[in-house]
């Protein structure tokens, strides 16, 4: 099957000021289309025709896996995202503040996990298989579902996310990010 870029749940200059529509141009329009683009062209006539592409994340490697994986990963960044940021469900509230003293805490360890992912690649909240939160990073296309960890929140770490905004400040992008996570889809994932 043709995989096809994720509509937006919202505009391309919605999430402004804190990620810019021409962030949003590139990083949604040009990166995250390419690697849709790509993974089509590299499964055609292969058995990977077939896959969903959780399947295909999780049976690939190379050029396959890592097309694949972006688009998931971006997939679910563009989702943890919201115009305006959103309140923090009660429930998930208590569960962060249980694994991290503190939402505070949560945020702190997140961030510079995510300041000090080396190179390209994802930080994420996940759950595992008990249940137990825990903050892991990934490198280039790397993914937490490969690892049988429920991914709840991701920041995108590539360059490509925040050059056009904060150039080299990845903690200036994260400070931004904050204000734009859509908490509710993290209490969803958090629910499954
Ligand atoms: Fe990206």
């Amino acid at each position: 099957m043709k995989h096809e870029l994720m509509e937006l749940p919202y505009e391309l200059n919605a999430l402004e000021p804190h990620m810019s529509k021409e962030t949003l141009e590139f990083h949604y329009g040009k990166h995250h289309q390419t690697y849709v683009t790509k993974l089509n062209g590299l499964i055609e006539g292969t058995k990977y025709e077939n896959y969903s592409l959780e399947e295909i994340i999780k049976d690939s490697d190379g050029g396959v896996f890592n097309n694949a994986a972006q688009i998931y990963n971006h997939d679910f960044f563009w989702n943890g995202l919201t115009p305006n940021g959103s309140e923090i469900p009660a429930n998930l509230a208590a569960a962060l503040a249980e694994a991290f003293d503190s939402v505070d805490g949560f945020k702190e360890e997140f961030s510079n996990a995510a300041i000090n992912n080396f190179g390209s690649g994802w930080t994420w909240l996940v759950k595992d298989a008990n249940g137990k939160l825990d903050i892991v990073s990934t490198s280039n296309a790397g993914t937490p579902i490969t690892e049988g960890l429920t991914p709840l929140l991701t920041v995108d770490v590539w360059e490509h996310a925040y050059y056009i905004d904060t150039r080299n400040a990845r903690p200036a992008y994260l400070e931004n990010f904050w204000k734009l996570v859509n908490w509710n889809f993290v209490a969803e994932n958090f629910a499954k």
